[in-house]
């Protein structure tokens, strides 16, 4: 049973300890006398990964946005998938990917399906203009993270 918990956990991408860091420093934050929402992040939605939304070295100002209100938060999704058949699964390729701020925001990966499998994944920073990354770092500590559960299971 154990065993089926350890081997879940990073499929659904529930980081219980970082999430609730995250929350409990961001409450902080946000009560400690600082009415005003300060926070700027990059805002935009890609569908192809050569997007300008994709790919932010270059520094481009016109994605740049004043988060508004509660939202005191900087985020990027990034969905992609895999295919696979019985013998071989594609590299993760992406189609869509999203820059926002955010006011509720739960860093990791959700994963579905089976042959295709969808990954949607999350991560969250609280600085101005910090999601700028890929948004994929989640994803390969997930991996990581399954591969140990799968080493667990197999002892
Ligand atoms: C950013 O979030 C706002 C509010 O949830 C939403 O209306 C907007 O479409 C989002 N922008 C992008 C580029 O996804
Ligand atoms: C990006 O551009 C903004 C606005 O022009 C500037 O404030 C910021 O320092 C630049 N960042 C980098 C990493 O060049
Ligand atoms: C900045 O992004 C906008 C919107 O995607 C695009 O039209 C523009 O060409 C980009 N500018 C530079 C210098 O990359
Ligand atoms: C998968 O591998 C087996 C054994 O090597 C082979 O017989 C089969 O044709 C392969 N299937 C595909 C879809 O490549």
């Amino acid at each position: 049973m154990l065993s089926l918990i350890l081997l879940l956990l990073p499929f659904l991408g529930i980081e219980y300890g970082s999430c609730d860091l995250l929350r409990d420093s961001v409450h902080v934050t946000s009560a400690a006398a600082r009415p005003n929402n300060e926070l700027w992040c990059y805002k935009c939605l890609a569908e192809v990964p050569e997007d300008k939304c994709a790919d932010l070295r270059q520094n481009n100002s016109t994605l740049i946005h004043k988060c508004h209100n509660d939202r005191r938060m900087c985020m990027v999704k990034r969905f992609s998938y895999t295919t696979s058949t019985e013998n071989s699964t594609t590299a993760l390729k992406m189609w869509a990917l999203e820059r926002n701020c955010t006011k509720h925001c739960e860093p990791g990966c959700i994963v579905i399906g089976e042959r295709t499998k969808l990954y949607a994944c999350t991560s969250c920073c609280t600085t101005s203009l910090c999601n700028f990354g890929s948004g994929a770092e989640k994803l390969l500590k997930s991996f990581t993270a399954l591969t140990m559960a799968l080493g667990l299971t197999l002892l």
